[in-house]
């Protein structure tokens, strides 16, 4: 490739913490790549930080992947050849966040067609049904994925809990207390930086099929087998509850608003009292499937597409 490679990056974030994650990924590559970063923007923002009230209500919506509506993207993006696209999103609910899948079932997501894409997910630990419905958003945009990016917060999953709740509803991210700060680690951030190069190389080298594998021996993703075993358990629950909730009504229905207390109670008490109890069935259901987990680790660190792993 004579020229610099061009990127676009494609991202939603709320509180600017994949917009760090994904600037750490491109910054030593800045100044050899002609990079565009575009961000998803709905109409009506969603509020950071947020109201229990409109967090709890987002549920079914963003489970049931119902659009939102969204402002148009730059239109010169749509007349320039990108050599690949950085799709940076967030999980929500155990789905792509609202925004991210609305843009995937609009007319914008035409930017995607053909285009090599790498995915960044920041989160908190919890993100394989989102990436799986992504895949599948892909594959109907013949979009060719070709890396995935995950970085978490790595503390223990109840510590991780209590941080994001303070962070969510209170804004605040620091550490505070015995607690530690909330979100991705700084240094996970910093050290995404290491990225870059690869990425530029395979994209210069027009080697994109390669990619994934180096991104791998690098670290790209860390995934326990179990989290897999508590991801299956809660799509199904999510499943039932957003439909039962919008049974009653769409986005702030004071109608269902019974209904995404009960949702709210439950979640607490699933989060914090019968938490422990699902970890121990989850540990014993995995010395059980052991085997056949490894092997579904090996295939979401992956980038194909089989239907029905959830
Ligand atoms: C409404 C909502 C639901 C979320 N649900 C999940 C989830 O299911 N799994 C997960 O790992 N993180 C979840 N998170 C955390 C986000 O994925 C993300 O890490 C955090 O919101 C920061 O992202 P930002 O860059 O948009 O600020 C949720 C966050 C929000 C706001």
């Amino acid at each position: 490739m004579l020229t610099k490679p061009r990127i676009l990056v494609l991202y939603y974030s709320q509180s600017g913490q994949l917009r760090d994650i994904i600037d750490s990924i491109v910054g030593d590559i800045k100044g050899k790549a002609d990079i565009d970063f575009v961000s998803i923007k709905p109409v009506t923002a969603f509020p950071f930080p947020w109201k229990a009230s409109s967090f709890f209500d987002t549920m079914p919506e963003t489970v049931q992947h119902i659009p939102i509506l969204l402002n148009p993207l730059p239109a010169d993006i749509y007349n320039t050849d990108y050599d690949l696209v950085i799709f940076g999103y967030t999980s929500w609910f155990l789905n792509p966040s609202l925004p991210i899948s609305s843009f995937l079932q609009s007319e914008y997501a035409s930017i995607l067609k053909g285009k090599n894409v790498i995915t960044v997910i920041g989160c908190r630990n919890m993100w394989l049904h989102g990436q799986e419905r992504v895949k599948e958003y892909f594959r109907q945009l013949g979009a060719n994925l070709v890396g995935n990016i995950v970085l978490t917060d790595t503390n223990p999953n109840l510590v991780s809990v209590l941080t994001i709740i303070r962070w969510s509803f209170k804004g605040k991210k620091e550490a505070s207390g015995l607690l530690p700060a909330a979100g991705v680690q700084d240094h996970d951030i910093k050290r995404a930086s290491r990225f870059g190069v690869p990425i530029y190389r395979h994209v210069t080298e027009n080697k994109l099929d390669g990619l994934q594998k180096e991104l791998l021996m690098m670290g790209a993703i860390h995934l326990k087998p179990g989290l897999i075993i508590l991801e299956r358990r809660g799509v199904k629950n999510f499943r039932k509850w957003s439909q039962y909730i919008r049974d009653r009504g769409g986005p702030g229905a004071p109608e269902r608003q019974g209904r995404v207390t009960m949702f709210k109670r439950l979640l607490i008490v699933a989060i914090f009292i019968l938490s422990p109890i699902s970890s121990l069935t989850a540990f014993i259901q995995l010395q059980l499937q052991r085997r056949s987990l490894l092997k579904d680790v090996e295939y979401f660190k992956g980038l194909s597409y089989e239907p029905g792993k959830f």
